[in-house]
């Protein structure tokens, strides 16, 4: 049987307790998850490239199953290059849904043979984003149980 490979792509700036709820989801679906940082970004990160990929690998580094990179261009040419065959993404409210079916469906044109699988976090996290957990630090409120340690120092560290 072939590997089967899933993609967790996303801007991770900075990760959650949420991405990390999906990611250990994903873990149960594929042989091996690829946390797939996007480079290109339009929007401006608070971290940069290289200090989200070593945040997450300090975070998930010890999995062989897991593995951390980053792309531009088209999600679904890194599938391609990746021998990814699952795309998964988290799923919190119904706000959600309306960008993350466009996502797909357009996934799914560009590339029929990759399947978008959106898996649900636990309710907990239903409510936190990377905006939010931000907005949080940056106004001196308190992180714990919302992003890993490592990413919890940091943000404590930046403001
Ligand atoms: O965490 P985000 O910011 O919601 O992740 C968005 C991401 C990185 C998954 C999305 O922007 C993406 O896949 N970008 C790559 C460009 C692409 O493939 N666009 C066409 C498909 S919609």
């Amino acid at each position: 049987m072939p590997e089967r490979v899933a993609l967790y792509p996303g801007s991770f700036d900075p990760l959650t307790n949420g991405h990390l709820d999906i990611l250990w989801r994903a873990r149960r679906l594929a042989d091996r998850v690829v946390v797939s940082i996007l480079e290109n970004d339009a929007k401006t990160p608070l971290f940069s490239l290289r200090d989200r990929i070593a945040m997450i690998q300090e975070i998930v580094g010890g999995d062989p199953a897991v593995d951390v990179r980053s792309f531009s261009g088209l999600l679904v040419d890194f599938a391609k290059s990746s021998h990814a065959s699952l795309i998964v993404r988290g799923l919190r409210a119904i706000s959600d849904y309306e960008y993350e079916l466009q996502m797909a469906l357009m996934n799914r044109r560009l590339s029929p043979e990759v399947e978008t699988v959106f898996l649900m976090a636990k309710e907990e996290y239903s409510y936190v984003s990377s905006r939010l957990v931000k907005e949080v630090a940056r106004l001196g409120g308190d992180l714990t149980g919302l992003v890993p340690e490592a990413v919890r120092g940091r943000l404590v560290a930046l403001f």
